[in-house]
């Protein structure tokens, strides 16, 4: 793991405004004293960001999703602009985005620049979906997600960005990816972004893994050094759960910086 680690809770269409902040508040409880060590965010759904964001002096929160344009006839949707000042960060790009309300690569680039543009750091995901895997296309398709999804940005934004290495397969399925393959797509993210925007600019680039990861899987992730946080979904909305796998994360961390 590089730089300070990064754990992003994504609770998805979970939870009512009510219960989000529950969860917010028992978070906040739980990980204040981490949140030195550890960037701690919470996505929970956008009707609950004030609640969240009002329990949750310590930590952060993110958005799951925003659109390209700032503003503008697009009933239904949320901007990075609206969100602007509020959220820091934004997940762009997740698989189930991608699968069931058809977000291209296309629309990605356009999203990652328009959080930028608006001061919130995108969370870009990137993954091979099981079949891709099996014919061994992964590491295609994640150059192919990248070179389009990164084309709008430039070198000097590239640092301020995230991006997750999430596996369509590993996603919400309880099989998490081996530490050897997330290591491997980790190299190739790494390259992918070197050949775009130069070896330095990259080096700053966090790069996470998501799918499936418990507290019994996080340690394996986190001490890859090319790994600097985990993006969580389910796991996400057990508080016991979410804080041991923070707790995990600084106590990497600590090993690291001694
Ligand atoms: P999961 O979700 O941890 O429930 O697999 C991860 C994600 O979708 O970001």
């Amino acid at each position: 793991m590089s730089k300070k680690p990064i754990i992003i809770g994504n609770w998805k269409m979970h939870l009512n405004v009510d219960q989000s902040k529950n969860l917010a508040e028992k978070l906040e409880e739980s990980l204040s004293d981490f949140s030195e060590g550890v960037d701690i965010v919470l996505c929970p759904s956008s009707i609950a960001l004030h609640q969240v964001l009002a329990a949750t002096p310590s930590l952060s929160v993110g958005i799951q999703n925003i659109y390209f344009a700032d503003e503008g006839a697009y009933t239904g949707e949320i901007s990075a602009s609206q969100v602007k000042g509020l959220v820091r960060y934004a997940i762009v790009g997740h698989s189930e985005r991608r699968a069931n309300f058809g977000e291209t690569n296309e629309m990605v680039a356009r999203k990652a620049a328009a959080a930028l543009r608006n001061g919130i750091t995108p969370i870009i995901c990137v993954g091979e979906t099981a079949q891709e895997r099996h014919h061994g296309e992964a590491t295609q398709v994640i150059n192919d997600q990248l070179s389009t999804g990164l084309t709008m940005l430039t070198a000097s934004e590239i640092k301020d960005i995230v991006i997750a290495y999430e596996p369509v397969w590993a996603i919400g399925s309880g099989e998490s990816a081996k530490a050897d393959d997330v290591a491997e797509a980790a190299d190739t993210i790494r390259s992918a972004t070197a050949q775009m925007f130069g070896q330095s600019a990259t080096e700053e680039v966090r790069i996470l893994y998501g799918g499936s990861v418990s507290s019994d899987s996080a340690g394996s992730y986190l001490n890859l050094p090319a790994i600097s946080g985990l993006l969580v979904g389910g796991a996400s909305l057990n508080d016991h759960e979410f804080t041991k796998i923070v707790q995990i994360a600084s106590e990497v961390a600590n090993q690291q910086d001694e």
